[in-house]
């Protein structure tokens, strides 16, 4: 995958996939921004940055705020000159049975994983469409396909990513702006390898290997993929 002369945002950029994206993402030639939060986290996952022409770390963006995701995109484009693609690892997890969750928590997962990726896409398409297409690339998950016990405002909320992920693309196809997304089951984490210590980790995917499918959504490989919600549950 060769990125040379490319720009990527990176949501979420301080996590466990969006650190990884950041990594592949440079390692594969193009010039990074990397969206977080607060300026410590980002300051602690990308130590070099400082050193490093090629990455942008963008604070203070919480997509829980549609403003600052279009004065993130701005920073990059004044920084960058343009914008090729977005990938987005953005997104929260809870546990609770139905019978003990109210409509609070699932609008607050609502927001958190497809609220923060509309406002992201939402911001993204005019720098996308200026660059003459690109591409944005979500993370659903494989649980939104069939909901386990427990897991039904986490299912729901990333269910309406995918489907937000669909109807962009369907919008978006005639501007070469392509919207895709991964769907991992579990990823190979230090936190789910704390909660979950007698667990097969052999199922799990790693975070570098996710980035990698990613990133091949994101590359001139894909060019003619959109709209798709692709599994990413193999070995990696
Ligand atoms: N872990 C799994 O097993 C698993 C399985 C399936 C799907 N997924 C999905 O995969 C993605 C990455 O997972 P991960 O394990 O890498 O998660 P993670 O380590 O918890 O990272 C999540 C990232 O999202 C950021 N974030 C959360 N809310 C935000 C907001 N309102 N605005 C901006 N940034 C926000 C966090 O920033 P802060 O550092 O500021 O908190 C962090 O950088 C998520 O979308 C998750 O739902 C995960």
């Amino acid at each position: 995958m060769n990125f040379t002369n490319k720009v990527i945002a990176v949501g979420g950029a301080t996590g466990n996939l969006g650190a990884a994206c950041v990594t592949k993402a440079l390692k594969a030639g193009a010039r990074v921004a990397a969206l977080g939060r607060a300026q410590s986290s980002l300051a602690r996952t990308f130590p070099d940055a400082p050193g490093n022409d090629a990455l942008l770390l963008v604070d203070g963006v919480d997509l829980v705020d549609p403003a600052t995701a279009a004065d993130a995109i701005s920073r990059i484009v004044d920084r960058f000159g343009r914008l090729d693609a977005v990938l987005n690892t953005v997104g929260g997890f809870a546990m609770t049975p139905v019978e003990e969750s109210d409509t609070g928590e699932w609008e607050k997962l609502h927001a958190m994983n497809c609220g923060t990726a509309l406002a992201l896409t939402r911001a993204a398409i005019p720098a996308l469409r200026t660059a003459g297409g690109g591409a944005i690339v979500h993370v659903g998950a494989l649980a939104a396909l069939d909901a386990p016990a427990k897991l039904g405002a986490y299912a729901a909320s990333k269910a309406a990513l995918h489907r937000l992920v669909e109807a962009a693309a369907a919008e978006l196809r005639a501007d070469e702006i392509r919207v895709n997304a991964v769907l991992p089951g579990t990823i190979d984490t230090p936190q789910n390898r704390k909660a979950m210590p007698k667990a097969d980790t052999s199922k799990w995917v790693s975070p570098a290997a996710i980035a990698d499918a990613m990133l091949m959504l994101a590359g001139s490989e894909a060019r003619a993929v959109t709209g798709a919600l692709i599994p990413v549950t193999g070995r990696g």
